[in-house]
């Protein structure tokens, strides 16, 4: 018998810092819909056979943190073209006839998060800085490069991952020695901070920054402090700043449509909601 109330949640080790039920509760309650949203920890060794046991007790999908991205695509019966490209996903949807599959909207959320702070934004501004070439780099790569960007001027502290992401991408990808960071800074329209300098507890951003201009569109995906050193240079230098936060909540539209049946909306309250 399938329950009458959908159940989705989050699955991670650890979990509990993840803002993912506090957002989902929020739109739940907005829209008035009957679902729950659970968030579960589960240790690596058991996740492909707790992932299996879910749909049976009235799933209809997940989103999947740390650190099991990478085992949520290998699982997937049927995966995207942008979780391929990735290398993770971090959506599930158990689907009727029993398939799971496997999306990441990561690359959806940078996209949308930096359309909503720059609604003028265009791709064809010139070229755009990525510092940093982990997980989080690979999403914001390929969704600059699927928007039209047409150059990524990549730099990053350990030069061969950004190689690795050259030969991921393509030639719209160049690798920028990070001893020179701030000359790729002074060249882009877009520049964003996908490494983790500049969190709370984690060494400052020291790339020089005097090449930020009026007009340049800054975003960093740290959000914990929510204006970091990063940005807090670039509204001073007049550019356009885009905090991390809002990338954490439009990944999560997706999936809250597809497991809800409604379109959930970024609103200032969504912010308040998980802050
Ligand atoms: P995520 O999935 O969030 O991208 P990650 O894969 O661990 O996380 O990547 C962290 C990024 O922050 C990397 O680009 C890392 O640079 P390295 O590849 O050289 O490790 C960057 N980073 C972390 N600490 C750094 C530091 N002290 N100086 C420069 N870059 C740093």
């Amino acid at each position: 018998m399938k329950p009458s109330v959908p159940l989705a949640g989050v699955v991670g080790d650890p979990i509990s810092h993840s803002k993912s039920p506090l957002l989902f509760r929020h739109w739940l309650k907005r829209y008035g819909i009957a679902g729950h949203y659970i968030p579960m920890p589960i240790a690596a060794e058991n996740f492909e056979q707790v992932i299996r046991a879910l749909p049976k007790a009235g799933f209809v999908g997940l989103n999947v943190t740390l650190p099991h991205k990478t085992a949520a695509l290998a699982i997937a019966d049927k995966t995207t073209d942008r979780a391929i490209m990735i290398g993770a996903a971090n959506t599930l949807i158990f689907r009727r006839d029993g398939l799971i599959h496997a999306d990441n909207t990561d690359g959806y959320g940078f996209i949308a998060n930096l359309k909503a702070g720059a609604p003028n934004w265009d791709p064809f501004w010139g070229s755009a800085a990525v510092l940093g070439a982990g997980g989080a780099a690979r999403a914001v790569i390929s969704s600059l490069l699927e928007a039209g960007v047409q150059e990524i001027l990549l730099s990053n502290r350990t030069k061969g991952k950004a190689d690795t992401l050259r030969s991921d991408f393509g030639s719209r990808v160049t690798v920028v020695d990070w001893i020179e960071a701030g000359d790729a800074i002074e060249e882009a329209k877009t520049i964003v901070n996908t490494t983790s300098l500049g969190m709370v507890g984690q060494p400052e951003l020291r790339v020089p920054l005097d090449g930020l201009a009026p007009g340049d569109v800054v975003t960093d995906l740290v959000y914990a402090p929510l204006e970091t050193g990063l940005l807090a240079t670039a509204r001073a230098a007049g550019c356009t700043v885009i905090d991390g936060l809002g990338m954490l909540l439009h990944q999560a539209v997706p999936g809250f449509e597809r497991w809800f049946g409604q379109r959930p909306e970024v609103t200032e309250d969504t912010r308040l909601a998980v802050l």
